[in-house]
């Protein structure tokens, strides 16, 4: 039997663009060239304040993990959590560029600690409300969490991936995941298939396994709810593109802004705790970024919106 998936428009359209060996429209965009420098700015405000400052369709991807409203921390718990969120959703999709994405991070589990709203709760709020449309959502599995006895224990949490529109930018190729030997072996003797396609390797699917910070991992700045780097690599290199500007107005622990530096965006990184300033200073002490100078390429911190070239570009 034909598998649903089949009868989809965009799946038709994708499987003939593979066989004519062309590819999506999203990655065909004009794609800023890699800079020499990047511009990071690091705010400490509500991200309300914050994105009313930014302009119409300036930002490339926004890594959002906001609070999940558990009452994790002080910051954790809104009593009207939508009507929250809906403030800094719809700022959130008219500063992103036609070709922009939102990630959006929240676990569906937590139903009964969120209360007025959760991860759910936003996704049918942004598919009525808002003219974006969810790409994907994936499921980020982890092997480490706690143990349970009245359900099995969770191991999962979502990441809500939405495109301002469908010329919304995806660079899978910056992701895929080589083969194992053996198969890609078996695959090179199949002549149905193009050498090049198995080199390039596999779609990493939308189920990513990568494990969460341990309490004693290296990465660990003292952020509570620190994501690891490799989550929030992926999406960058997947969701933007060099040059492009990457926001997070959940900052947190400044990991967006640590992996930003390393792949060349420029980063716009706030947060309502001063915090964020002290955990990015630790964030940035890692000597992986002192090889940047040796290969010529340098990046800049500054306190303010006004330097960033998402702004100065428009006042020039
Ligand atoms: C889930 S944490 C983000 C963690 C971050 N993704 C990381 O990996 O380090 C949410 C963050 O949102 C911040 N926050 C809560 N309400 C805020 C608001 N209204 N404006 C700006 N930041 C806020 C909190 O201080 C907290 O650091």
């Amino acid at each position: 039997m034909a598998n649903r998936s089949h009868f989809n428009a965009g799946h038709i359209g994708m499987n003939t663009l593979k066989k004519q060996s062309k590819s999506h429209s999203s990655n065909g965009h004009a794609q800023s060239e890699v800079p020499d420098e990047t511009i990071h700015s690091v705010i400490i405000k509500d991200c309300r304040e914050v994105l009313r400052e930014l302009p119409d369709n300036s930002i490339q991807l926004i890594v959002c993990d906001p609070p999940y409203n558990i009452q994790l921390a002080d910051w954790d718990y809104h009593h009207n959590y939508l009507k929250w969120a809906a403030d800094w959703l719809v700022e959130a999709e008219r500063v992103l560029a036609p070709t922009g994405n939102i990630a959006l991070f929240g676990g569906l589990q937590y139903q009964a600690e969120a209360g007025s709203g959760d991860l759910l709760t936003l996704i049918s709020h942004m598919r009525t409300a808002s003219k974006m449309r969810l790409v994907n959502l994936i499921i980020w599995n982890y092997p480490n969490g706690m143990g349970a006895q009245r359900f099995f224990a969770n191991r999962h949490e979502e990441i809500a991936w939405f495109g301002k529109t469908e010329k919304y930018f995806f660079d899978l190729d910056a992701v895929r995941e080589p083969f194992d030997e053996e198969t890609k072996k078996a695959y090179m003797r199949d002549k149905r298939l193009r050498p090049e396609s198995i080199e390039k390797g596999k779609n990493p699917t939308n189920v990513w396994q990568m494990p969460r910070l341990n309490g004693n991992s290296k990465e660990r700045v003292g952020h509570p709810t620190q994501k690891p780097r490799i989550v929030i690599e992926r999406l960058i290199k997947a969701l933007s593109f060099p040059g492009s500007t990457v926001l997070d107005f959940f900052a947190g622990s400044g990991v967006t802004t640590r992996v930003a530096i390393d792949l060349k965006r420029h980063s716009i990184a706030s947060d309502l705790s001063p915090t964020l300033s002290q955990y990015l200073e630790q964030q940035l002490r890692d000597v992986a970024h002192l090889a940047h100078r040796s290969q010529g390429y340098s990046y800049q911190i500054i306190n303010d919106l006004d330097r960033h070239p998402i702004i100065s570009k428009q006042t020039a």
